[in-house]
């Protein structure tokens, strides 16, 4: 495992309206979250400041994605610096949703990385392979390349979390087995060892995001380098932080 709590994430993705938000809101607020895990909310930009005002207790705030440089004329964009000015401790870099379909390459995921790290912001960089990839057998040399891309652009990796999310299990409900999903973590924990330092492999959090629910939560947990996981906490699946899901998790850490 690398050192640090077990981290939680959800990701509310492009969903919510003004009351499903402060229903959301109100169920979080009402959960019994145990002390040794970290849980990070990730809201859309426009809900970002509604969880920051009525969220209570021990949640973090992410943003789902920042610019790739300083603020200025880039309609449309949130950087960087507005987020730590905002108060917002977090970003979700890399998500394959945007890679995919907002066309963001591994340079430019590496990019937004060094710049958010450089303006205060803790950053959970998404990697995976898609189906395709998967079963050409390119797994490692997919997530190698995206890893590389980041690594080529930072040092630090201090504030850095890992998510490894395949593709083919995000949103699908096929989620990868704890042995299929413990080997690639290994494999990413050997990749930092190697490239990077045997320190930072050892202190890296790694944690899983694709189809994670309260039956299969356990066993993933489990296994030796998932550090937590990545969810995807729309209005739907708010059950996901629910505390007898936490409960499942936390006893088996
Ligand atoms: O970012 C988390 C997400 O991609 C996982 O989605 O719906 O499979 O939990 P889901």
């Amino acid at each position: 495992k690398g050192s640090g709590k077990f981290l939680v994430g959800g990701n509310w993705k492009c969903n919510g309206t003004v009351d499903s938000v402060r229903k959301l809101v109100a169920d979080l607020n009402g959960a019994d979250v145990p002390s040794d895990i970290d849980i990070v909310v990730a809201p859309t930009f426009l809900h970002l400041g509604m969880a920051k005002d009525q969220l209570k207790g021990p949640y973090q705030l992410a943003a789902q994605n920042s610019w790739v440089g300083k603020g200025g004329a880039f309609t449309g964009e949130v950087s960087a610096e507005m987020l730590t000015d905002f108060g917002i401790p977090w970003v979700i870099l890399g998500h394959s949703e945007r890679r995919s379909l907002i066309d963001e390459s591994n340079e430019f995921v590496g990019e937004k990385t060094a710049y958010a790290l450089s303006q205060g912001l803790k950053v959970i960089a998404c990697i995976g392979e898609t189906l395709q990839q998967r079963e050409a057998n390119q797994v490692f040399e997919v997530l190698d390349a995206q890893l590389t891309a980041i690594a080529d652009t930072i040092a630090d990796w201090e504030n850095v979390v890992i998510a490894y999310e395949p593709v083919w299990a995000i949103g699908t409900g096929k989620v990868a087995s704890p042995e299929q999903a413990q080997a690639v973590h290994a494999h990413i924990r050997q990749w930092f060892e190697e490239k990077v330092t045997p320190e930072v492999a050892n202190s890296i959090r790694i944690i899983y995001g694709g189809s994670v629910n309260d039956s299969n939560a356990s066993n993933l947990a489990g296994q030796e380098d998932i550090d937590g996981f990545l969810l995807s906490l729309d209005i739907r699946s708010a059950a996901a932080l629910h505390p007898s899901h936490q409960d499942k998790i936390s006893s088996r850490l």
